[in-house]
């Protein structure tokens, strides 16, 4: 018996199924309706043959789903449908009571908020993993200079631990999302809000609260059926960490080109061209880059959806899935292949020692140096810009430039610049805190190593 006459348009049944993505939360819906079954025993709502029929079945479709031989049905609309389905045929009228006092409303929101917990959790060890693997490769690299840039220009000389450690920084920010994520998906149990007003029934919503792990049951039924804001905070997290990756797959792109040269990309993590022979290319670092955005769209479209939704539950909710979970698939399999491009590369002591001694990035520390003298700053800036001008139009570096040469650009200048030209001189002299002197730089690597203590 049912309400329709009329089997569905073959087109509107192939829309309306989610069983093609949403199988992937059969062990979160099985939690659920096991804690669901179990409060209904216990406040007399079914009986405990019921119960314990229930349990029986669950085990049964527990093991074929794990297994893949759970029996999907061309009828099974949704996991939660398929489950049921299931548990009917296998036990009889107990399957059949499972579904008192509950809507697939309240279930698909709690399913999708403790896989979405799930997945904030999973999200934080593969940020540590990369965090770790980051912070190993900067304990070994302490003491190589290279260049950093703004507008791509060479500026300043840092170590390349110090650059390193920013990606540990911000991937400390990312766990810090994700850890918000975790608990506002595991915060307000939607399981026992109905399909929107409540429940007809005696039900304990803080017993299934407590056995999911959520932190107390929704105290609005209309709100636990409408929300997904964990949903959004994942994708948010996500695209910014996303986002993250991608200024690390860019600076790969740049440092294993032969015009920068920094790094080699292990074979493991690179490919070759089909034409020409001589190629390794960093794919796996420009597909790091190219990611991002992807994520970014799913939140993008996320927001799309919810955008004056009217409450309370509407089917475009169910377009909430794809996004999270292509979103969460993205984002771990980015952060794995970040770790092991960085893990694995060799970086280039020479040739980024040779771009850091570039005596131009010392022009700061030159005149940082006039400022010390007495000089005001500007025309300090003024006299060194003069100096670089100098040097660059004769085709000399700034310690060729004999000291006749430099009295006359300025009386303030002499033969002490030479000394700030030696290579580690504007790196040492870094002190300030957050700088990149050795002594600042072992001093921020202990505090990192501290983010995974
Ligand atoms: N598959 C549906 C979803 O993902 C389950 C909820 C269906 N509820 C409903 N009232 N049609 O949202």
């Amino acid at each position: 018996m049912s309400r329709f006459a009329e089997p569905q348009d073959p087109v509107f049944r192939e829309m309306n199924t989610s069983l093609g993505f949403d199988r992937r939360m059969w062990p979160q819906d099985l939690r659920g309706s096991r804690a669901h079954a179990r409060m209904l025993a216990a406040r007399g709502i079914i009986g405990q043959d019921d119960l314990d029929a229930i349990l029986r079945g669950f085990e049964q479709i527990e093991g074929e789903l794990r297994g893949g031989t759970f029996p999907f049905e061309p009828d099974d609309e949704d996991i939660h449908m398929a489950v049921e389905r299931r548990l009917t045929e296998l036990v009889g009228d107990p399957g059949a009571r499972l579904h008192t006092a509950r809507s697939r409303n309240d279930q698909v929101a709690t399913d999708f908020a403790l896989w979405t917990g799930e997945a904030a959790e999973r999200a934080i060890a593969a940020i540590e993993g990369l965090m770790r693997t980051i912070l190993d490769v900067a304990g070994r690299h302490l003491d190589w200079p290279m260049p950093a840039y703004t507008h791509l220009q060479r500026a300043q000389p840092v170590y390349l631990a110090h650059h390193l450690l920013t990606y540990v920084w911000m991937l400390e920010r990312d766990r810090a999302r994700f850890r918000f994520t975790r608990e506002q998906a595991l915060r307000r149990m939607p399981l026992g809000a109905g399909a929107l007003a409540g429940v007809n029934f005696d039900t304990d919503r803080a017993m299934t609260a407590a056995e999911l792990g959520f932190e107390a049951p929704a105290p609005n039924s209309i709100d636990a059926v409408s929300n997904r804001d964990f949903a959004l905070d994942y994708l948010s997290a996500a695209a910014t960490c996303a986002t993250h990756l991608s200024r690390l797959g860019q600076e790969i792109v740049q440092w294993a080109s032969e015009e920068f040269g920094f790094l080699t990309l292990p074979d493991a993590w690179s490919s070759g061209s089909s034409l020409m022979p001589q190629k390794k290319n960093p794919d796996c670092a420009e597909l790091l880059r190219a990611k991002a955005p992807r994520i970014t769209g799913h939140l993008a479209a996320l927001h799309g959806v919810i955008h004056a939704l009217p409450l309370t539950y509407n089917k475009d909710l169910q377009e909430d899935k794809e996004h999270v979970f292509d979103a969460a698939d993205t984002l771990e399999q980015a952060l794995a292949a970040a770790a092991g491009m960085i893990g694995g590369a060799t970086f280039r002591a020479d040739r980024m020692a040779a771009a850091a001694a570039d005596e131009l990035l010392a022009a700061t520390d030159l005149a940082d140096e006039l400022v010390k003298r007495g000089v005001p700053f500007r025309q300090c800036h003024g006299i060194v810009g003069g100096l670089v001008r100098l040097a660059v139009e004769s085709g000399r570096t700034l310690s060729e430039i004999p000291d006749e040469e430099l009295t006359a650009q300025s009386e303030h200048l002499g033969p002490w610049i030479r000394e700030l030209l030696e290579p580690r001189a504007p790196l040492e002299r870094k002190q300030s805190q957050g700088g990149t002197s050795s002594a600042r730089l072992r001093e921020q690597l202990a505090l990192a190593q501290g983010l995974l203590a």
